[in-house]
């Protein structure tokens, strides 16, 4: 594979101050050659900017940093179209709070559908970040993306015209465990398919996400995987703002990876919600590059642990 990554330092999104050195620690935490250690090639094409973006003031007033989630919004989307430039190149977006996903999903599904490649998201989150602009009540635009990607109304003059559109139907949560009222109504006739923590619990991974991936492969589609960095239990990976009790143990987030790697259909990856700020000794930063090395051909048994 050739593997493009594409710093996101944007934290307008976020509750709390610090994601915007996530694409610095993932980088302290050796992503590129562990990568490469892989036998894939990797540029890194450095950090993109917002691009300065004129939006107008929302009615619901708790929403925040509008302009500056648009912006970043519409360079990412451009430049995850860019570096999505042959069948074989691999983006992957260093976040960066998970706002950054309406700019990722919404330029490499565009890439997706001119090469007339059905799109799949694999959402790896506590949350479904489903929000509109006039729901969210905390006003953090990172509980917003998957609304956004999948053209849900109200992002209009707000947000650029998305560059393309995901199809709900086409959309996996997995490690779902915090849903607000109101992006449980949107979920209800989304069509989206929803593994709640529950779920896990009671089935493992591996029937889940095998039906999903035989629907990916089914449509020789491509697939896309959203790592939202509090999918993983907040006993192993702390450094994140928005702490769920109950996530995926490293085993169960670790099969996953493998599992998809050997399904042979991920083309692109994001990894978001890195907080440098709150992690200790760059445990979580390791741990989420260790996950990318997963996907990529690692097999975790053959590797030694790595100290912190
Ligand atoms: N649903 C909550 C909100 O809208 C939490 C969103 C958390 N999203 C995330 N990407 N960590 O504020
Ligand atoms: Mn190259
Ligand atoms: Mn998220
Ligand atoms: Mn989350």
């Amino acid at each position: 594979k050739q593997c493009r990554l594409i710093g996101v330092p944007v934290q307008d999104g976020a509750g709390r101050p610090g994601c915007e050195m996530g694409p610095s620690a993932f980088r302290a935490a050796g992503i590129a050659s562990a990568i490469r250690d892989l036998g894939h090639a990797v540029d890194d094409l450095g950090n993109i900017a917002p691009r300065p973006t004129a939006s107008k003031p929302h009615g619901n007033g708790t929403v925040k940093c509008l302009p500056e989630v648009a912006g970043w919004t519409s360079s990412l989307a451009e430049a995850a179209y860019s570096a999505f430039d042959a069948e074989d190149a691999f983006p992957v977006c260093l976040g960066g709070d998970h706002s950054l996903a309406a700019g990722s999903l919404t330029g490499l599904a565009r890439r997706a559908a001119e090469r007339q490649r059905e799109f799949f998201v694999l959402w790896l989150d506590a949350h479904p970040d489903l929000h509109t602009l006039d729901t969210t009540r905390s006003g953090n635009l990172h509980g917003v993306p998957m609304a956004y990607a999948t053209g849900q109304a109200g992002f209009e003059g707000y947000f650029p015209p998305a560059a393309a559109r995901i199809r709900p139907e086409n959309v996996c949560m997995l490690g779902i465990r915090s849903v607000d009222p109101a992006e449980q109504r949107i979920l209800e006739g989304a069509g989206i398919t929803v593994y709640d923590m529950r779920a896990i619990d009671e089935h493992g991974v591996v029937p889940l996400l095998r039906d999903f991936l035989a629907r990916v492969a089914a449509a020789n589609g491509h697939l896309h995987v959203s790592l939202d960095v509090d999918f993983l239990d907040p006993a192993i990976a702390p450094g994140v703002g928005t702490t769920v009790p109950g996530g995926a143990t490293f085993r169960e987030a670790h099969l996953v990876m493998e599992m998809l790697h050997d399904s042979g259909l991920v083309g692109s990856v994001d990894l978001v919600e890195l907080n440098p700020f709150l992690d200790e000794r760059g445990r979580t930063a390791i741990l989420m590059v260790d996950l990318l090395a997963s996907l990529l051909g690692r097999r975790v048994l053959d590797y030694p642990t790595r100290s912190f």
